[in-house]
């Protein structure tokens, strides 16, 4: 267990724990609300999140950005990371033994960060943190809890961006997130 995120943050900006390492500009450890009761997850930084550090400033962040605005989440108030904090090259999706190695570091934010609710970002962020056995398809739009955290699934902004038809059902389990927070008086 660390401290704080900042010293998490260090650490993980020199990490060379696997191969990932080699190819990045920057490591991408995460943003937003470090007392969100909101995260997301994603899977992996792409070239524009290697290029700023920041999760979720390309193409597919944007899509998530303009969800964000039409349902009245601020991103800022939310906390936004990765399974894996380093550029997997091409774009592929982590190893198995990547995603675990990197777990650590995420397993940390979660502790520091105590979110209440976490909405799990495409198949790598459902299969890393619920179970293999898992898929998106079958397994978004439904709660799941596990140790006092409820988790949404939910498509990957990417996967919308290659599939229109998928942006609705992304929209309905956001804004079941939404209802939730209200709810519960949750930030957002
Ligand atoms: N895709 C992800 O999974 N994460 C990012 O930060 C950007 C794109």
């Amino acid at each position: 267990m660390y401290d704080n995120l900042e010293e998490l943050e260090k650490i993980v900006e020199k990490c060379n724990k696997c191969e990932l390492c080699k190819n990045r500009t920057n490591s991408v450890f995460g943003t937003g609300n470090i007392n969100a009761d909101i995260m997301f997850i994603g899977e992996g930084p792409g070239a524009d999140e290697d290029m700023e550090g920041i999760p979720f400033v390309g193409k597919a962040g944007k899509l998530m950005n303009q969800a964000f605005i039409g349902l009245g989440i601020n991103r800022e108030n939310v906390y936004i990371a990765n399974i894996v904090k380093c550029r997997p090259p091409n774009n592929r999706v982590p190893s198995k033994q990547e995603a675990m190695i990197c777990m650590d570091y995420l397993r940390n934010q979660v502790l520091l960060i105590k979110p209440k609710i976490i909405v799990l970002l495409g198949n790598t962020a459902l299969k890393n943190i619920i179970g293999e056995n898992y898929g998106i398809t079958s397994s978004r739009g439904k709660w799941i809890e596990k140790k006092g955290i409820k988790y949404m699934p939910t498509f990957h902004p990417a996967a919308l961006l290659r599939d229109e038809s998928k942006k609705l059902d992304f929209w309905k389990d956001i804004e079941l997130v939404k209802k939730e927070a209200e709810k519960n008086n949750f930030i957002i």
